[in-house]
């Protein structure tokens, strides 16, 4: 079962929205910022830091940086070398580097303040999309659609009738959720937040709990028999051995380290020397990391 069409065309979909708000309310985690009061920074920092990293990776991280820069002005007023310390090992660092450019913006051409207009936001850098509505629907409880990878396989199954959401197309995914989304802008936020948490928690990828989906009898996916996924499997991505684990490593030593490092501190943490060059490349052109006129290597100073 698809979407039903009204004689003019327009579809109406199975009432979804009510029973996701209510199972969200008995079952959601309770994750701190999605806590009442949580700043605008604070919902911002966690979108950026939940882009492609696990919630358990997120949480101390998200708890350390924000005892440290509460505000963009704190963060701005340090320097983007001290970000990409802080950011651990959340993976992808490069996002620190924007975090830390995005306060810069926010503290001088925003007075400080996180902006609330989807268009400032999504100027930002490493705010993208996906992030920019988060950010608008959950720290500004506007209305709009908010689309991850676990609310695109919900809407796929639940509205599509599919096994798997296909390729990711950003305006038809958008006009898809946002034709699912309540009027009323408190609710459509509640909504936006149960429905990925619906997708996290029951409406997973490998093992769908159906029996205990608060829309099982709406559910298009579940009315067709629950039809295998048609297409391609995405092999997982390999990590051990490539040159993101070995950006890893390097940029490891330096965040352990108060001081500059030396090259054999560095060789010492992978011994390939062709790779270990070739990382540490791309970790320089990235602006991850800077060498010293003596030959060694440091995070920015600036
Ligand atoms: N709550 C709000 N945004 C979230 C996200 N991106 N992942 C998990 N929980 C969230």
């Amino acid at each position: 079962m698809a979407a039903h069409l009204t004689t003019t065309g327009e579809a109406i979909h199975p009432p979804l929205a009510d029973p996701v708000i209510i199972w969200y309310r008995g079952n959601a985690r309770d994750l701190p910022w999605r806590h009442p009061g949580t700043s605008p920074w604070a919902v911002l920092v966690s979108e950026v830091m939940l882009q492609q990293t696990p919630v358990a990776r997120v949480l101390p991280v998200w708890q350390s940086w924000l005892r440290r820069w509460p505000s963009p002005a704190a963060l701005a007023a340090d320097s983007c070398g001290e970000a990409i310390r802080m950011w651990g090992k959340l993976g992808y660092p490069r996002r620190a580097l924007r975090l830390h450019a995005t306060a810069v913006i926010i503290t001088d051409r925003h007075g400080a303040a996180v902006p609330s207009d989807l268009g400032s936001l999504q100027a930002l850098p490493g705010v993208g999309a996906y992030t920019a509505r988060a950010v608008a629907a959950f720290a500004f409880g506007q209305r709009h659609a908010v689309v991850d990878t676990n609310v695109r396989r919900f809407v796929a199954r639940a509205v599509l009738g599919q096994a798997a959401a296909a390729a990711p197309a950003a305006a038809r995914d958008l006009a898809l959720v946002e034709s699912l989304v309540p009027e009323a802008p408190a609710r459509a936020a509640i909504f936006s937040v149960a429905a990925m948490e619906l997708g996290a928690l029951v409406c997973t990828a490998r093992a769908p709990a159906c029996t205990r989906c608060p829309i099982r009898g709406h559910c298009a996916w579940q009315l067709a028999g629950r039809p295998a996924r048609t297409g391609p499997v995405r092999p997982a991505q390999r990590f051990a051995g490539t040159d993101r684990q070995v950006r890893g490593l390097l940029l490891a030593v330096l965040r352990g380290s108060p001081v500059a490092v030396s090259a054999g501190a560095l060789a010492a943490a992978w011994a390939d020397a062709g790779q270990r060059e070739r990382a540490l490349r791309t970790l320089m052109s990235d602006g991850l990391v800077v060498v010293l006129p003596d030959g060694r290597y440091a995070l920015p100073g600036h």
